[in-house]
């Protein structure tokens, strides 16, 4: 199958298109800011957008400047933002030929649960923000591409109402509040929501040093607020250190969250495997390789640097799962070589998200995948298991 048939078989859905785009702000401040008018842009037509570098492109163009600020944004000097990706490009592919790949299948198994592919919609926050339908229209995109989504704490939509929505299994990622009591109760209200995964964030006791969002700082449309910080008093997420302290979340945490819940819990943020080593042993049922998007510390290395060592030391007893920089199927792949059991993307869908609301978003996840077929295909590898080191070129 050439590109052109693969890319015809994308289709585009029947999701209607949002026709307005709100200006814009993971960090923001807990109560709703005013926000400038939004800006009505109407979306293009998506199958112009070849390539995620294409929906980025567009999507750039249609945010107002303090939403591009908070999506595109990373710490500091964001050098690890640009490393996620360029580790990736590094990295060289060895083709094998003469193989049956008539049958291509990237479906696999996480934690009982089938997934139809690989790629997970990264956990994000402020939908409403980047598109007025914000987490509906991510999780109708998310069916559209039979992709599984993780909501996040900081989504501006409640857990209860996009589990009504969602068709595949819905994953919330936490972050844990001072109070114990709250965080004790959202667990167990995304649980009794039907969530089926949580992903504890372990990577940011604060924000970085995030210059971008400092100068621009994101705007929450009127009305628009964060339904799983009730009774949450400080920011999530801490910036000014003379006003507040960092979070304070530490290992007997994540045995105390362990026992709450029958949720397979996953560790999101874990760089070392000597972290690794400690999750897997107080009961994580999965490690995500991430380094927040390059949004916390600017310069720890890529999370394709860090993936190879994880999954060393972790050795097959949980699935790890890697997210930062990902934006082609040759990527996805070189993770999976790597030993991810899965992948996420973050700033991909929200460019999406921007472009096209729901069908934006399922356009970017469907593009995505058909480019990680068309990489198996090439590569000689008919299912995800036969995705293993010997895919990647050795000197
Ligand atoms: C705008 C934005 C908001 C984010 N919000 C959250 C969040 O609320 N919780 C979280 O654990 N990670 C959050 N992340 C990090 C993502 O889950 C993910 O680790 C990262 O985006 C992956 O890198 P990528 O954007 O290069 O794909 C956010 C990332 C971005 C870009």
């Amino acid at each position: 199958m050439n590109r052109k048939t693969f890319l015809a078989t994308l289709g585009t859905g029947a999701l209607s298109v949002g026709a307005t785009r709100m200006p814009s702000a993971e960090s923001t401040p807990p109560a709703a800011a005013p926000a400038a008018a939004p800006a009505s842009t109407p979306a293009p037509g998506l199958t112009s957008l070849i390539s995620l570098a294409d929906i980025e492109r567009r999507g750039r163009e249609v945010m107002a400047s303090s939403t591009l600020a908070f999506v595109s944004g990373g710490a500091a000097d964001e050098l690890t933002v640009g490393w996620n990706q360029d580790k990736y490009r590094e990295i060289r592919l060895q083709q094998r030929v003469l193989r049956d790949v008539g049958d291509l299948d990237p479906s696999t198994t996480l934690f009982g649960q089938r997934l139809n592919h690989p790629i997970i919609i990264a956990p994000t926050a402020n939908h409403r923000v980047v598109h007025p339908e914000g987490e509906l229209a991510t999780a109708r995109g998310a069916n559209a591409a039979g992709a599984i989504m993780v909501l996040s704490s900081g989504a501006n939509t409640a857990v209860e109402d996009v589990a009504k929505v969602v068709e595949q299994p819905l994953w919330f990622q936490l972050y844990v509040a001072k109070d114990r009591g709250l965080a004790k109760a959202l667990i167990q209200r995304v649980e009794a929501a039907g969530a089926r995964g949580l992903c504890v964030t372990v990577d940011s006791p604060l924000d970085g040093a995030r210059d971008r969002q400092a100068r621009d700082p994101v705007k929450l449309p009127p009305g628009v607020g964060h339904p799983h910080y009730v009774g949450i008093t400080e920011p999530p997420v801490v910036v000014n250190l003379d006003v507040v302290k960092p979070q304070v979340l530490l290992w007997r945490d994540i045995e105390w969250i362990r026992s709450l819940t029958t949720m397979p819990l996953m560790l999101k943020g874990v760089m070392s495997p000597a972290d690794a080593e400690i999750g897997v042993k107080l009961g994580a049922d999965g490690i995500i390789v991430s380094n927040h998007g390059g949004r916390c510390l600017d310069t720890q290395p890529a999370t394709i640097e860090a993936l190879p060592r994880v999954v060393d030391r972790v050795a097959g007893r949980v699935p790890v799962i890697v997210d930062g920089g990902i934006r082609r199927g040759t990527d996805v792949v070189k993770a999976l070589a790597h030993g991810a059991a899965a992948v996420q993307i973050g700033r991909p869908c929200l460019y999406g998200l921007a472009v096209g609301g729901a069908e934006g978003v399922a356009h970017t996840v469907k593009v995505l995948r058909q480019e990680l077929l068309m990489a198996m295909a090439l590569l000689g590898c008919r299912t995800l298991r036969d995705i293993t080191r010997d895919v990647l070129w050795s000197e």
